[in-house]
């Protein structure tokens, strides 16, 4: 069983991914950044740790961070407040993150990116979702380089739908299907099932909903090329 932060619990992902690693067992810290959350992550088995991370210092982050194990990145600007604010917290408070992640000695980071995540994402710079696909590589690239057991994790359009079953893992360069709606429930799912996989480091999983079963498909990726997407 493993300590695990996951900073963005009470998002919507995070919110269904903290129930499913109390439940397996794991230790986890919730970080948010407003006491009326601490509540419900109690509830739900977990612990609250209270920061802001847009402001939050690589120390404060670290400090956090102490004696876990794995740390997830599910958190997100969400859009509000613009490209500064996306760069705030999408690229540089996630790049601090993983800085902190190395220092406090957490071997394990999962960082929830998406499915376009690469450098050729043929976002315009022009367009209103430039910023967003422009911090999520960088920080990405960021998490790459370090010497951190990583998995990238790339959902498509994220849905509040149920599970409905399962997923598809995307092989090597498969082009993004027309059709990428994947269920935060499934996110979720996949993010419990990669913690306890330590072969799924070094992986890029992009994944929409699907048909296999998420344990099945995140086990026939984890010891070959499936999925994987080199930069
Ligand atoms: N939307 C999509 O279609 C899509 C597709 C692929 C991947 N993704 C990625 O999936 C992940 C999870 O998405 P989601 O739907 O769960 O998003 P969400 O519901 O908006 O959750 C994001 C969480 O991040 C937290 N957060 C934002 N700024 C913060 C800060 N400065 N300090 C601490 N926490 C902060 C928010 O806290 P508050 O509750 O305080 O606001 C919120 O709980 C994100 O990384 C997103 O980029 C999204």
């Amino acid at each position: 069983m493993a300590k695990i932060a996951i900073i963005g619990a009470h998002g919507k992902v995070g919110s269904l991914v903290v129930p499913v690693l109390t439940a397996r067992g794991h230790e986890v810290s919730g970080v948010v950044r407003s006491q009326d959350q601490f509540q419900d992550l109690t509830d739900a088995g977990a612990t609250p740790v209270l920061l802001d991370v847009a402001t939050a210092s690589e120390d404060e982050l670290a400090e956090a961070f102490a004696g876990h194990d794995v740390v997830v990145w599910s958190a997100g600007a969400g859009g509000k407040g613009g490209a500064e604010a996306t760069y705030a917290v999408d690229r540089d408070a996630a790049i601090r993150s993983i800085d902190a992640a190395r220092r406090a000695g957490a071997h394990r980071y999962v960082m929830v990116s998406f499915i376009s995540a690469v450098h050729d994402h043929g976002v315009p710079e022009d367009s209103s979702f430039f910023a967003y696909a422009d911090a999520k590589v960088t920080a990405d690239d960021h998490l790459r380089a370090s010497d951190l057991a990583w998995t990238i994790l790339g959902p498509g359009t994220l849905t509040d739908e149920p599970s409905g079953g399962g997923i598809t893992i995307l092989r090597d360069d498969a082009p993004v299907p027309e059709e990428s709606a994947t269920s935060r429930e499934n996110v979720a799912r996949v993010i419990a099932e990669v913690v306890g996989r330590p072969r799924t480091a070094g992986h890029f999983l992009r994944f929409t909903d699907g048909r296999t079963v998420v344990e099945e498909a995140v086990h026939e990726a984890e010891g070959e090329d499936a999925g994987m997407r080199p930069q």
